[in-house]
């Protein structure tokens, strides 16, 4: 199955290229899917052979036609990884895509590759945890500095101050996570990669927009239609998408993720080819899955924002029309995504009454997964943010996030009214 026009076949939906793309049956005795290759090393049929591989991996030759580097050891290449690899690049509409251990893997390796002692990443803020922990404790410890500025309407303005602040031409890395968790907060992509073109003029090495694309992407979000130049996932969320998994995935131009996989081919940071394989099984059904479960949360957003014991409800189906926030997610998002947050009367006490309630509903931290879970981001998720940028962050101690799955909506919503019917 061919990929788009340019390779010479019709330009098939990253949907369809999820079954098929990349993978050649007759390659392992006709089997209809890939096969687990659980093997470390790769035998090569002559020595030239190896020393070909090697040149085109090491970047030592350039490549004859569509000639690809062949397998040579699972730290580099491994089909499982590749086939993976090729139908993220799809969904993401970019030139590649490279898979790793983590989602943190995936980011810290995409920052290692890309800066150097003296440049400064800009991020929005709030990003997860284990991001904002590598970006304010270790990377400073290795000469790079990150500045915050609050995601939603103003951040690509207040990036663009922090540049003039701190010196653009050591701005290296924009990097954005939207929508923003748990406030759902929505931020510009297109407004910050402009921005990164400005501050790029007459560099050599230009500023690149990075974007944590977890929660919508890649089916309600494409970073890289919007100007983005790379798209970064914890995979272990709605790609892997059953909770039995941990792996990340970045993508992007070829050029940038040449870089990227160098880093990774040397820390070793790749997922294992089990992995792969979960996920290309995940990528099957990944479409489905998201306008499911989005299709439940709008409806479960729905009931919530009229329910007598919430105080507030932050889904992005309910922003205002004519809002700056509704034009972001007009122009940005095919959907709202599966993610609620909504706040209780009566504070931790209550929310604990609730999430000790759920019968279905599942209390555990991470999201994307096939059942729904519900966590208490003040208490669970975000229990290391200081308290006034909590209060920013609209984490409030009533607050509870869903991560809406599969169950049938009746029951989901059964549940959530007699949890609410406790306080
Ligand atoms: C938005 C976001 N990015 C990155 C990560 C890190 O991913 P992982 O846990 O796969 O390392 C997470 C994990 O929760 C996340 O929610």
């Amino acid at each position: 199955m061919k990929r788009n026009h340019s390779s010479g076949g019709p330009d098939y939906r990253p949907e369809t290229l999820a079954l098929g793309y990349g993978y050649d049956p007759f390659l392992s005795e006709g089997a209809i899917k890939p096969p687990v290759f659980l093997t470390s090393t790769f035998q090569f049929r002559s020595a030239a052979d190896g020393k070909r591989f090697f040149e085109l991996a090491y970047g030592l030759g350039e490549p004859k036609g569509d000639e690809n580097p062949g397998l040579i050891y699972s730290r580099l290449n491994n089909p499982n990884l590749q086939i993976f690899e090729e139908r993220m690049a799809a969904f993401d509409q970019t030139e590649a895509a490279a898979v790793f251990a983590s989602g943190m893997a995936a980011i810290a390796s995409t920052v290692l590759a890309l800066t150097r002692p003296g440049d400064v990443i800009v991020s929005s803020a709030p990003v997860y945890g284990g991001t904002h922990y590598l970006f304010k404790n270790i990377l400073p410890r290795y000469g790079i500095e990150v500045r915050f500025v609050p995601a939603g309407d103003d951040a690509p303005a207040a990036m663009a101050r922090v540049a003039d602040e701190c010196g653009p031409e050591r701005v290296r890395m924009l990097f954005l996570e939207t929508p923003a968790n748990p406030s759902i907060t929505l931020t510009d992509i297109q407004a910050v990669a402009r921005l990164a073109r400005r501050l790029s003029t007459d560099r050599e090495r230009p500023v690149v927009t990075a974007v944590d694309n977890t929660f919508l992407g890649p089916v309600f979000q494409r970073p890289a239609s919007s100007g983005a130049d790379l798209v970064i996932y914890s995979a272990t969320k709605f790609i892997g998408g059953h909770s039995d998994l941990i792996a990340g995935v970045v993508s992007g131009g070829q050029a940038l993720m040449n870089e990227i996989l160098e880093i990774r081919a040397i820390l070793g940071t790749m997922a294992n080819p089990f992995t792969g394989w979960m996920l290309l099984r995940s990528l099957e059904t990944l479409s489905v899955r998201m306008h499911r479960q989005a299709k439940s949360a709008l409806k479960l957003a729905q009931m919530l924002a009229r329910h007598s014991k919430v105080r507030r409800v932050m889904h992005p189906s309910l922003l205002e029309p004519g809002s700056n926030q509704h034009d972001i997610l007009e122009r940005q998002c095919s959907g709202p995504g599966a993610l609620i947050s909504f706040e209780v009367d009566g504070g931790e006490q209550a929310a604990f009454k609730v999430l000790d309630s759920f019968e279905i509903c599942s209390l555990a931290v991470s999201l994307g997964g096939t059942e729904t879970l519900v966590e208490h981001p003040m208490t669970m998720t975000h229990a290391d943010v200081p308290p006034d940028e909590l209060e920013l962050l609209g984490v409030s101690p009533g607050l509870i996030r869903i991560s809406v799955g599969l169950e049938h909506l009746t029951d989901l919503k059964r549940d959530i009214r007699q949890a609410l019917e406790k306080i």
